[in-house]
């Protein structure tokens, strides 16, 4: 299995990924039009040249940042792919110097795993609401909300900081490839 980087030609397979689970009431719909706009922002797990899972990173405001959109072909389920992209996003937030990232989820036990611990919805700013404008349980989300610290990495100098296959320290960005 391969964590790489998402681009364009993934967009209709994570738009499926996420619809598919999105039909069910576990995570909201995204359109393709949505997807291809934040598609940097994905994360893809690649089993036998086939989208096995994906999760995106949803910046701001300030240095917090959220794991969005996590879902699993259900084919693949529990054989450490959802641990995986967590752990990629995790990277990913760290090189990009977030300090806390944070998720609202039904699958805390996999969360709870990675170290992120619950709060209470208030705490989260006002401001990433607006993503669950539009969701029939807008009113009473049942999801969990749940943060974690990230420890902050020495990087090189200049841009190359942003780069996992730049950065000084390659334990922590182990498994993820760009995408070519
Ligand atoms: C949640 C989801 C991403 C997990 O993916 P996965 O690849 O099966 O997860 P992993 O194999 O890495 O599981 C690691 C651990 O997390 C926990 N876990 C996994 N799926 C879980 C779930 N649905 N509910 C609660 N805990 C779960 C288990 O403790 C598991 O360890 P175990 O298999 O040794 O018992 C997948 O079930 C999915 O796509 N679900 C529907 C969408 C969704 O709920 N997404 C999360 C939104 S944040």
């Amino acid at each position: 299995m391969k964590i790489r980087k998402a681009t364009l030609k993934d967009a209709d397979g994570i738009v499926h990924l996420i619809n598919v689970h999105a039909e069910k009431g576990q995570m909201l719909f995204r359109s393709r039009e949505d997807v291809c706009t934040h598609i940097r922002d994905f994360l893809i797990a690649e089993k036998n040249g086939r989208i096995a899972g994906a999760c995106g990173l949803n910046f701001g405001p300030g240095s917090l940042v959220e794991v969005r959109s996590l879902a699993v072909l259900p084919d693949y389920y529990r054989q450490g792919i959802g641990t995986a992209l967590v752990n990629a996003c995790i990277v990913q937030a760290t090189l990009t110097d977030c300090e806390r990232i944070f998720v609202l989820t039904y699958a805390m036990p996999l969360f709870e795993k990675l170290g992120f611990h619950i709060i209470n919805m208030d705490q989260l700013p006002d401001k990433i609401w607006k993503d669950c404008q539009g969701c029939r349980k807008q009113d009473h989300c049942d999801e969990t909300a749940m943060i974690r610290n990230l420890v902050q990495v020495a990087k090189p100098s200049g841009e190359a900081g942003q780069d996992p296959e730049q950065t000084s320290n390659p334990e922590l960005c182990q498994g993820i490839t760009e995408s070519r």
